[in-house]
């Protein structure tokens, strides 16, 4: 039986709402083939025939200063790191196996990250293709109907889950501090294709990561309802963020790729623009959530030109607009947002934060904001918007007519040159 949300104890959530953007890595032996990380489900490759990629797997251009480095540059604060992806391949150091990286890339990527001020977390699968204890089910790469059961006839899934257990202890103490625990995921079923918190024996496994290290971050995915320290939305953003029965809101992190994968895939095609990735960072902090933004690195160890010139995009907009995104939220319900507009607000110093994903002509109406607001400026340059409160009635040749409650703000003709405008609104 799960305990209720209140009996788990929580981590250290102070920092990461704080800092609401992260890169997230997947970087496996799935990048060699180059198709999807779960290339090894979709096209039924045996583990044994999967294995083989390993001889392959050459990262002689990984450089993780430079991908930290690209992190920061982007203003990313904090780094999850595929440990180990659903293939079983281990990127770090494991007594207990020997289907791992010839290096401890885990061990390189934390140092790097670190320097650079960054924190750090693992992405760890509780699924495993490889292990020969993990029991078949329905996204097993041997998973065949009729015949799946009998293949489990030799299989123990609590061997599996201990050396689950003596994984998650290496990666909790053989790497100093490590600020977020990342697992994925429960398909819980009752036919047994699926699998949940029995398979994995969650509480133990839960009890083990507190007792290592009590203020990490762990997401939702091992099926405790209310052990996770936040949700894990993937790909949207939910409408009013994530909210529990009285309205309040919780914390929330999306994961989000460039491209749909998450591993490196060569020929997809359906890459964000630099618009659409602002646009999607401030959709995140405007419904009080935090972005995790994915790369895939290559086989090769380096980010590929697409993914490069997306985070160096990101981060040419972050220079001038990162304070409407670091410790920021959703706004106070009373304030309305205005057409193709989203809001962050800042608690702290009580600053209102204006997007505008498309310009308007001259008038940009607030409502419920008359006489309440002392200053406006573009964020980026600090320059004074004139704003009048409330427009005259009735029509004039040159005003437009609003309510009595409405600011409105007097823009220039033509739209600053940043890929997202921004206008910080000083309340009374
Ligand atoms: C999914 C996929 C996985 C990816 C993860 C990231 O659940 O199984 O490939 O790692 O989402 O959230």
């Amino acid at each position: 039986m799960a305990k209720k949300a209140a009996q788990y104890p929580h981590g250290d959530r102070t920092w990461w709402q704080e800092a609401r953007f992260g890169m997230f890595i997947h970087w496996g032996l799935y990048s060699v083939l180059g198709r999807h990380e779960w290339v090894q489900n979709r096209e039924s490759i045996p583990p044994e025939v999967y294995e083989k990629y390993q001889e392959f797997f050459e990262p002689d251009l990984f450089n993780p200063q430079e991908w930290a480095r690209m992190a920061k540059n982007a203003g990313m604060k904090y780094l999850v790191i595929t440990a180990k992806h659903h293939e079983g391949f281990c990127m770090f150091d494991s007594k207990y196996t020997d289907y791992k990286a010839r290096r401890d890339y885990i061990r390189e990527v934390v140092d790097a990250y670190r320097a650079e001020g960054l924190r750090v977390g693992f992405y760890y699968s509780l699924l495993d293709w490889h292990h020969p204890q993990f029991r078949i089910d329905c996204f097993h790469p041997l998973y065949v109907k009729p015949g799946w059961e009998q293949l489990n006839q030799q299989r123990d899934q609590k061997k599996y889950t201990e050396y689950m257990r003596q994984q998650v202890r290496e990666l909790l103490t053989n790497y100093g501090k490590i600020d977020i625990l990342w697992f994925d995921f429960s398909y819980p079923s009752k036919d047994g294709t699926g699998k949940g918190r029995e398979d994995w024996e969650s509480e133990k496994l839960l009890k083990l990561i507190r007792s290592l290290q009590p203020d990490i971050l762990l997401d939702d995915r091992m099926d405790l309802p209310g052990a996770g320290d936040f949700q894990s939305p993937e790909q949207y953003v939910p409408a009013r963020g994530i909210r529990d029965e009285n309205g309040a809101l919780l914390p929330w992190e999306g994961c989000q790729t460039f491209s749909g994968s998450w591993g490196y895939h060569r020929d997809e095609q359906t890459w964000k623009t630099p618009h659409d990735l602002i646009t999607m960072l401030v959709n995140h902090v405007s419904r009080g959530g935090n972005l995790l933004l994915n790369v895939g690195p290559t086989a090769r160890g380096y980010f590929d030109q697409r993914a490069q010139a997306s985070l160096e995009a990101i981060g040419a907009w972050m220079k001038f607009h990162s304070p409407s995104i670091y410790g920021c939220t959703i706004a106070p319900e009373e304030y309305p947002e205005p057409e193709h507009c989203r809001y962050t607000y800042n608690p702290v110093t009580g600053r209102l934060f204006l997007h505008l994903y498309s310009w308007p002509q001259k008038f940009l109406h607030l409502p419920q904001l008359a006489g309440k607001v002392k200053f406006a400026r573009f964020l980026h340059d600090g320059s004074e918007i004139l704003r009048k409160e409330p427009v005259a009635l009735p029509h004039g040749h040159m005003n437009a007519a609003v309510g009595s409650d409405v600011l409105t703000l007097i823009l220039p003709p033509v739209a600053p040159k940043v890929e997202v405008p921004v206008i910080e609104i000083f309340l009374n």
